[in-house]
């Protein structure tokens, strides 16, 4: 099958890149680098032994789009590509808007026009906003707290009614919780420009000696040890469960969200811990106030991606701080 994987350069995306080249599908990967650099394409390469097109192209851009769709014979698309920061999209709201929902438009618009109707679409935890009681189940009524998480939610509602409104269309809306971790290689992981938000990037960074100490936002929730509980899920168990999900949408028409999570908690402490022994140098922490925003805990119910996909993680927290303290240690030279 040939896959187009839009921000294939990025986190999940290079990895999932990994995983379908692995497995003998052909790969046709656009990107704009706004959040990404063109090495990682070369390390994509470099770890699955084969090639792949690329298109540097922005997702809003018509043209662009449609001259990949009408050189390369799409079977379906992983679309990957949208800006991710929370606290940037409360300051420019306008910007995460049009990329993230004007650019999926754009997309829908052209795989309408060439004819092809598959897609896997990176949603988000973030999709159950405040007030859903854990495990998270699918089926719970969805909102959000910012521009970020309102341009998920809407994406979903976008895909639904188009889904409904054309039978053809088959989606899988995955909402992802936490990934973490990297490629065991140590060739591709997460590397955010300027100072990390998500919390094991900024661990990865302290224990590099890159950053003084951890702010641990809140030890006064109502958690085993106080501190925020989390969903973290190994970035090639995700890239993984993308494959899954792929296998699905080819054998069943209509829209289906499904989890992709761990189904475990582990809180802000436990992950300090586990990158400590994977590190074997102590994390400095300091205790700040609440992050605004933040949920106590967060974790998935994983029945349905089972039951759907036949797909579960595998990978431990260790195994997460092991893969990603390797590439934070090759990558910032510690
Ligand atoms: P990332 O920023 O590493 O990757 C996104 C890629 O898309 C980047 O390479 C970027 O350059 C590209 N891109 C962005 N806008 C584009 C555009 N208009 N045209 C072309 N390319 C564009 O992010 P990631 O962590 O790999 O996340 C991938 C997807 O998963 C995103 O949609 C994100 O919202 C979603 N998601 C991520 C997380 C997480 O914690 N990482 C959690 C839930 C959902
Ligand atoms: N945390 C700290 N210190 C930090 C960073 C984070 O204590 O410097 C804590 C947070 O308060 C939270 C936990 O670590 O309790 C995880 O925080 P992250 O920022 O790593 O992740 P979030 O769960 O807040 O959000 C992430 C993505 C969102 C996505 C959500 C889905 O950033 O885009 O997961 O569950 F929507």
């Amino acid at each position: 099958m040939k896959i187009l994987v839009t921000g294939g350069a990025g986190f999940i995306g290079s990895h999932t890149c990994v995983e379908l080249l692995g497995k003998g599908h052909d790969l046709v990967v656009m990107d704009n680098f706004c959040n990404s650099k063109p090495e990682v394409l070369d390390s994509i390469k470099s770890i699955a032994g084969r090639d792949f097109a690329f298109y540097k192209t922005d997702l809003r851009d018509f043209r662009g789009l449609s001259a990949i769709f009408r050189e390369q014979k799409i079977d379906a698309v992983i679309h990957f590509a949208g800006l991710k920061a929370v606290g940037e999209s409360v300051q420019k709201p306008l910007a995460y808007y049009d990329n993230n929902i004007g650019g999926t438009l754009m997309l829908c618009q052209v795989m309408e026009e060439f004819g092809c109707r598959r897609m896997v679409f990176s949603s988000s935890a973030t999709v159950y906003g405040m007030d859903n009681p854990v495990p998270f189940r699918e089926e719970y009524p969805t909102s959000a707290t910012n521009p970020y998480g309102y341009s998920k939610v809407a994406i979903e509602r976008i895909l639904s009614d188009l889904s409904v409104s054309d039978p053809r269309w088959s989606v899988s809306l995955l909402r992802y919780f936490n990934p973490i971790g990297a490629h065991p290689s140590g060739l591709i992981g997460e590397d955010p420009s300027g100072i990390p938000n998500n919390l094991l990037p900024y661990v990865a960074q302290v224990a590099a000696g890159r950053l003084k100490e951890l702010s641990v936002y809140g030890d006064d929730y109502d958690t085993p040890d106080g501190t925020g509980v989390r969903d973290y899920i190994h970035v090639v168990d995700l890239a993984l469960g993308h494959l899954a999900a792929l296998d699905y949408i080819m054998d069943h028409n209509g829209v289906q969200a499904v989890n992709l999570g761990t189904g475990k908690g582990t809180s802000v402490l436990d992950i300090v811990h586990a990158f400590e022994r994977a590190c074997g140098r102590p994390i400095p922490c300091r205790t700040a106030p609440r992050r605004p925003g933040d949920i106590a805990v967060c974790y998935a119910d994983t029945q349905k991606a089972r039951e759907l996909f036949g797909w579960e993680a595998a990978r431990d927290i260790d195994q997460m701080c092991a893969d990603g303290w390797n590439f934070a240690r090759r990558h910032y030279g510690a």
